[in-house]
């Protein structure tokens, strides 16, 4: 793009803009199990109302800005209520899950460097159901990820192995409430005795469920004890965009206590401008999402998230309940959320996925990973609800059609398209073999992403990376004939 000569007017390009969204998941529909949690029109209306108002605030100074402060400083008090916290927990509001594991990770590791001087290289100790964004973090923060297993019929982190795996230079454990993929809560109480006794920080990712697991305890679900009531448990991360339905932008980082959220803050003052202070990683930031967030939970309140945690209850039952009635797939666990994780051993659920898209669904391919196969996610949050039984009737029916089509052999479509490709040492060249073989070549993505989801499932995960990269990196870059 070019900027025109003269500005457009607002007709003109709000329309353009609504064009580029033509080809997005209609995630208004309902039928969209991911990425986008709907509380309705009147609580959105509240969320974009809020978000205007304080769209231009800057979050770079609260001196200037000490409104900001109030708010999060508010939001912070209601998390850390939600959460088991007493009056030494502090915490602050973040861009999102990601940017506060990151900070939860920084934190641990420079709580190392100052306590423990003798640590050298850090590590810190993950099931492989730990969210991707603490291997993120790690990647950043030069903090080594030793992975260890969760049992194969629950998911479950095992704490055992984890108890195996610390070492002198351990500074940090993470346990997940619940991890992503399953939708189990891994066994905080346990981690956090072992931490205690061996004096080391545990991190919960209570990102997915920090805000509802409490509303579905008080619905008489049997939530194991996983936030900061546990002893042993020194930070915990909880989203605020995801199930208490704020606008994006929008997660709390909580921490025991100041002495420990003391190595979150960065402070500059070795350079000729003005005095900088961060608690996050973003420097100048909207208040917009902050203010969003507040107005909300004040909308929808207590009562509301009580009832809203209701009906996705009887929604995640009612799904679960059909997916066990058709033979040809399986849950890969009973989750503690409204998380779904499905698989088959008849069909290619790629496939699947495919078909469903076919009928206006989205719902979330996963590749195989250590004990956990290939499958179907769902997130299904409050939009969805009224959807279920459309959603089980289209299943059946695709299963069927699905299972007329012979399963992909991974392996045979990788050879197909890498033969004589070196996969312990991929140049270019051997990239861009993989991704014609992928059907991902040219750039843009076809309709059916079974074939592509098939290749990178047979690959090792560092090939994927490598794909992943090749595609990303070739697809972020400007339309020449738009110059
Ligand atoms: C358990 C868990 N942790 C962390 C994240 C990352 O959150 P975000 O996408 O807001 O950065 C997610 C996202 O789904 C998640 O499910």
């Amino acid at each position: 793009m070019r900027l025109p000569e003269k500005g457009l007017d607002r007709k003109a390009l709000f329309e353009r803009l609504e064009t580029y969204r033509e080809r997005d998941v209609d995630w208004r529909s309902g039928r969209v199990f991911g990425y986008v949690f709907d509380p309705g029109a009147e609580a959105m209306e509240v969320g974009k109302e809020a978000y205007a108002m304080f769209l231009t605030e800057n979050g770079l100074d609260f001196t200037s800005f000490p409104s900001l402060m109030s708010l999060e400083n508010d939001l912070v008090g209601m998390a850390r209520a939600h959460l088991g916290g007493d009056e030494a927990v502090v915490g602050n509001f973040t861009s999102g899950g990601t940017e506060s594991i990151i900070l939860a990770v920084k934190t641990a590791r420079d709580y190392a460097r100052a306590t423990r001087p003798q640590v050298g290289e850090p590590e810190m100790i993950l099931p492989v159901t730990a969210h991707a964004a603490f291997h993120k973090a790690a990647h950043y923060l030069g903090v080594k990820v030793v992975q260890t297993g969760v049992n194969p019929n629950s998911f479950r982190a095992d704490v055992a192995e984890m108890r195996r795996a610390v070492g002198p230079r351990t500074i940090l454990l993470v346990g997940s409430a619940p991890s992503y993929t399953h939708g189990v809560v891994d066994p905080i109480e346990q981690m956090g005795a072992l931490a205690w006794e061996k004096g080391i920080l545990l991190h919960v990712d209570a990102c997915m469920g920090g805000f509802l697991l409490p509303y579905l305890r008080r619905l008489g679900e049997p939530v194991p004890p996983f936030d900061l009531s546990v002893p042993g448990v020194t930070s915990i991360s909880m989203d605020l965009h995801k199930y208490a339905y704020t606008p994006k932008g929008a997660s709390i980082i909580l921490y025991r206590d100041k002495e420990l959220r003391r190595h979150q803050i960065f402070a500059c003052s070795r350079w000729t401008g003005y005095t900088m202070v961060n608690n996050t990683i973003q420097s100048s930031k909207s208040g917009g999402p902050m203010a969003a967030a507040w107005a909300v939970l004040q909308f929808i309140g207590d009562e509301g998230y009580l009832e809203l945690a209701r009906r996705k209850l009887e929604a995640v039952r009612h799904v679960a309940e059909g997916i066990e009635a058709i033979p040809d797939l399986s849950l890969l666990t009973r989750p503690d959320m409204p998380l779904v994780a499905f698989s088959s051993e008849t069909l290619d659920v790629f496939h699947l996925i495919d078909e469903m898209n076919g009928r206006g669904w989205y719902i979330q391919p996963a590749l195989s990973y250590e004990n956990s196969p290939k499958h179907v996610h769902l997130s299904i949050s409050a939009s969805n609800v009224a959807w279920v039984d459309r959603f089980l009737e289209d299943l059946r029916a695709c299963v069927d059609i699905v299972k007329k089509t012979p399963p992909m052999e991974p392996a045979a479509v990788v050879g197909a398209g890498a033969e004589g490709v070196d996969l312990g040492d991929l140049g270019d060249e051997e990239v861009s073999a993989l991704m014609e073989a992928a059907g991902i070549s040219g750039g843009g993505l076809p309709s059916r992403m079974a074939g592509i989801n098939d290749v990178l499932d047979g690959l090792p995960p560092e090939v994927r990376e490598r794909l992943l990269t090749a595609y990303t990196n070739n697809a972020f870059v400007p339309d020449p004939e738009e110059d």
